[in-house]
């Protein structure tokens, strides 16, 4: 699986690098530069966060593996919250990135980017030791999306429809969208989780798909109005983006089933976070949301539950029987992991993480599609 998903990386990125050079032989440089970069963290991730599971369990900051609970790898303490390392390392990438990148004109907003990243990372890392109930978790991202609205004056248009070139201003409402999408993409990919590999591989899966969309719009095949800054967005977009799929592929090799470490919710903001960032200064929002449909229906699924409509237990998981090794669905657990194994009936964690994420990957297409569908009725 880990060298599939390595395959994958390098083809969607001798992808972007095509289309980059394509457009611009000085982006292409950029791309390389930046890729290197992100294998270097790769590696860096992979082998800090081997360092760090000790530093973890001698804190006691660790887990139990509930779906494999009354087995003795039920027993083990898991080190959790390793989303901190990947964190660390892409925010000291910004930082690095900041000093050469020239940020789309717009130092100031790309630092208050920056602050959100970090400031969620903190606040993810704070629920992780401190387990904070569920209301609070729904605000926290708001929170950290401060450093980003007290300093935005750029554009509040969106492009409606998505990819139609067609703007609408927003106006203050802008400033609503911004902290909906950063509370949305955060508490999204957290509350979509609980499987091993399931966090960090829809990430991943996501990440690559925002890859794509930028490769497709730094190059864009029908004519497009205003090139030049389209191209400056998605290209900003890229460098969040592939530093971001290498550092949390580092963290996916330990967190890949069985699980050596858990990516707690400092990874789930942070990576939520880092999205939302990167699709409101690449102004792509929408087109993110189409990336996001299992995780837009599970949200929606568990309204009911997230809203105290109906109870919310502590974990909404399958229960795992011992007899056939194999996860079973529990009805009264209003998500999409419970809904699926409702339908497929009984399997293991590992293949209900690969099915999960072929379904993130069939879902991300059909975004794409969806995209491009609506950019030919616009053309036309
Ligand atoms: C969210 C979900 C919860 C789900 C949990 C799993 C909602 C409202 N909340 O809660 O239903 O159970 O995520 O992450 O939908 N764990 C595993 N295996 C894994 C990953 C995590 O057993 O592969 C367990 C471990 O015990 C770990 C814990 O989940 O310690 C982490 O849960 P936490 O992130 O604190 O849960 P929430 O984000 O509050
Ligand atoms: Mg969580």
């Amino acid at each position: 699986m880990g060298g599939f998903a390595l395959l994958t990386c390098i083809a969607v990125l001798a992808f972007v690098c095509k289309e980059a050079q394509l457009a611009d032989p000085l982006l292409l440089s950029r791309v390389l530069t930046v890729s290197f970069i992100a294998a270097t963290c790769f590696l860096l991730v992979k082998h800090f966060i081997k360092v760090m599971v000790p530093l973890f369990l001698r804190a006691n900051m660790c887990g139990r593996d509930i779906n494999k609970r009354g087995t003795p790898a039920g027993e083990r303490p898991i080190p959790e919250p390793l989303g901190l390392i990947p964190a660390a390392v892409y925010i000291l990438v910004l930082c690095a990135l900041h000093l050469v990148g020239d940020h789309n004109g717009d130092a100031r907003l790309y630092t208050a980017a920056m602050a959100c990243v970090t400031f969620m990372t903190l606040l993810g890392f704070a629920d992780d030791v401190l387990d904070l109930k569920w209301r609070y978790k729904l605000v926290l991202p708001f929170i950290a999306s401060m450093p980003l609205l007290v300093n935005y004056t750029g554009v509040t248009t969106v492009v409606m429809p998505p990819a139609s070139g067609r703007l609408v201003d927003l106006g203050l409402g802008y400033y609503l969208y911004m902290s909906l999408l950063s509370i949305f993409c955060t508490n999204a990919i957290n509350i979509y989780a609980g499987i091993n590999g399931l966090e960090a591989g829809q990430s991943v899966v996501i990440g690559i798909f925002v890859l794509i969309h930028n490769a497709l719009n730094i190059n864009p095949t029908v004519p497009k109005d205003n090139i030049e800054l389209l191209r400056a967005h998605h290209a900003f977009s890229m460098d969040m983006m592939i530093p971001f799929v290498a550092v949390t592929l580092g963290l996916l090799v330990h967190n890949w089933y069985p699980s050596r470490v858990f990516v707690g919710d400092t990874f789930c903001y942070f990576a939520g976070m880092t999205f939302a960032m990167a699709a409101i200064l690449g102004h792509y929002a929408l087109t993110l949301l189409l990336f996001f449909l299992p995780q837009i229906f599970n949200f929606l699924y568990s309204v009911p539950q997230l809203f105290g409509i109906v109870p919310c237990p502590r974990h909404r998981l399958p229960t795992f029987n011992q007899e056939t090794g194999k996860l079973e669905a529990v009805k009264s657990h209003l998500n999409l992991v419970n809904l699926v194994l409702w339908i497929t009936g009984p399997m293991t964690e590992r293949a209900l993480c690969v099915l999960l994420l072929v379904l993130q990957v069939v879902c991300c297409c059909g975004g794409l599609a969806v995209r491009g569908f609506v950019l030919t009725l616009i053309s036309k």
